[in-house]
């Protein structure tokens, strides 16, 4: 039976719950706050939510360390306002997608602490090898987050693997006990309700024979040895055909450094194991593969990664589209123009919306919020920004290297979300929160936003209500016009009976109309525009979206 494949039709919300909303005035983001927030979700236009982690864990990094993948953390409100979250996403008619995070777990997990003691059977759970102390490390590769990828664990007297922080060991998928445990994990949350699981760094999980010494000089050294790994495809085959095909539920793969011809092997919808794929390309418009190797923003190169996933994902996969999550700084900041902040922010939203997939909209980016700027590098609570701040660029002076730290950190996107203009931005009713509110929340806020018709946040409201109402949207074939343009991002979904062209100026000045060829206009509607008197030209920053119908 073909499947139905509800999500091609849905909006989904991002929401990384620290920072979201204090539902109990303790200064921590939580589930009572999410609960306050659901209406506002949905009048966003959004169906769905993604949370990222909420389970118990010591936070070493802010939840994806996990110490038991089958309970809320107290913190967030625990199981009680996890039920009353689900039941309240379905009362509304939408879903629920929970993070999963199975390369590693927290170092606290009580697998790691029996497996740290060689406990039957949790012994080989982990990646464990031999060493010395203060000796040679196993391989040469280098983690992720904070330095070399092997720590040496006293207790069990071997290294441990850790592709990220050293308190997230990686776990042994190759042992089929692990897999089992992972089944179980999948089936506790769906059998209680939940929708669907984003995958984090799923790609990751199966590591070459043997774990290879790399090369001398990539980046990230040891990722060909685990990055699409040997038996990755065979290990979310057995998930799929053992627990997902039993649920009516997505799989969302964060899969970093992947082309689309590779995500066909995973997303494919006849073949692939799982449903949609975060890819990384479209981040790397300013940057190096990564946000700490920044690069001048390259319009060309931001459209070349949307299209290049439209183009070869077209009749085989489905593409998840996104602009912002936590793992990266605020796009306004990187893509668009503080100085044009508000048209830049509807322009970057309509860039997206009206192409084919389900776009993520991660909180805050409905409002625009911008990138943080501490005035001191200890604010930051990122493990990778810390450790990244500690020890690179040490030959260059200290605000060079803070301001490096503002364009590039996760914290920079993980701030409290600003609800109105009261203290911490009306995120707690606490006197401290956990963590800092950007400064200009007196400016930028949901309050203000939400009576002012002229908004960002309204302006999300109506592109993404737009873009449900449109058919094209969902089926049309998508074709980018004027590829080489530096300034402009122009792409047309057609399909018969309606014909859509996006225009977008990523300029700062007032530019000429780009038409492409074919597109009359004295047949268009034009249906959304950020400027209330278009004109024959285009607007700093001006975006518009024009029907035909047949
Ligand atoms: C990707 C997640 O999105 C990120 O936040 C996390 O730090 C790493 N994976 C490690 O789990």
């Amino acid at each position: 039976m073909e499947r139905i494949r509800w999500y091609k039709d849905m909006v989904f919300y991002q929401i990384w719950p620290r920072s979201f909303k204090d539902g109990n005035g303790d200064g921590m983001g939580d589930l009572w706050g999410v609960l306050e927030k659901l209406d506002y979700i949905k009048a966003l236009g959004c169906d769905g939510i993604w949370f990222s982690p909420i389970y118990p864990s010591p936070g070493a990094d802010c939840g994806y360390d996990i110490a038991d993948y089958m309970d809320i953390s107290p913190e967030f409100g625990g199981m009680e306002a996890f039920k009353q979250v689900l039941e309240g996403v379905h009362a509304r008619g939408m879903k629920l997608v929970m993070d999963l995070v199975i390369n590693h777990t927290s170092d606290e997990h009580e697998w790691f602490q029996k497996s740290r003691q060689r406990i039957a059977p949790y012994t080989d759970y982990y990646i464990w090898r031999k060493g010395e102390k203060d000796g040679k490390l196993p391989n040469n590769w280098d983690s992720n987050f904070e330095g070399k990828a092997w720590t040496w664990d006293e207790v069990r007297g071997e290294y441990y693997l850790h592709l990220f922080a050293v308190k997230q060991p990686d776990l042994n998928m190759d042992n089929p006990l692990v897999r089992e445990e992972v089944k179980k994990i999948l089936r506790f949350w769906l059998d209680m309700g939940v929708d669907g699981f984003r995958e984090d760094v799923i790609t990751y999980i199966s590591k070459k024979d043997g774990l290879p010494n790399d090369r001398v000089f990539p980046i990230y050294k040891g990722m060909r040895h685990y990055n699409h790994g040997p038996r990755i495809h065979e290990y979310l085959a057995e998930f799929k055909r053992d627990v997902l095909d039993h649920y009516d539920c997505f799989t969302l793969a964060e899969a970093p450094l992947v082309s689309p011809k590779r995500a066909l092997s995973y997303i494919d919808e006849h073949r692939g194991q799982m449903d949609m794929m975060i890819q990384f390309q479209c981040q790397c418009a300013d940057c190096l593969f990564t946000d700490y190797i920044p690069l001048p923003f390259s319009l060309r190169r931001m459209k070349k990664a949307f299209t290049d996933w439209q183009y070869k994902l077209a009749g085989r996969a489905w593409n998840m589209l996104y602009l912002e999550n936590h793992d990266h700084p605020r796009i306004i900041s990187r893509y668009g123009s503080e100085k044009f902040w508000k048209e830049s922010g509807k322009t970057l939203a309509t860039a997206l919306l009206f192409q084919q997939g389900t776009p993520f909209i991660y909180q805050g980016q409905e409002i625009g919020m911008l990138n943080w700027q501490p005035e001191n590098p200890d604010m930051y609570e990122d493990v990778q920004t810390r450790y990244t701040y500690a020890h690179s660029s040490l030959n260059k002076p200290a605000e060079v290297r803070l301001k490096k730290m503002w364009r590039s950190s996760r914290d920079s996107a993980r701030t409290l979300v600003q609800w109105d203009d009261s203290a911490n931005a009306g995120f707690t009713t606490a006197v401290k929160s956990w963590f800092h509110v950007n400064p200009n929340y007196p400016r930028i806020n949901v309050a203000q936003q939400d009576a002012d018709p002229d908004s960002i946040l309204n302006f999300y409201r109506k592109a993404i209500a737009l873009r449900k109402s449109l058919p094209a949207v969902r089926h049309g074939e998508y074709r980018e016009h004027l590829r080489l343009s530096g300034k402009h991002y122009v792409y047309s979904r057609t399909m018969p009976g309606e014909r859509l062209l996006v225009v977008c100026s990523f300029s700062g000045k007032e530019t000429k109309l780009p038409l492409p060829r074919g597109f009359d206009l004295s047949q268009a509607e034009l249906l959304l525009c950020n400027y209330a008197t278009p004109g024959t030209g285009l607007h700093p920053w001006e975006c518009r979206v024009y029907r035909w119908q047949e």
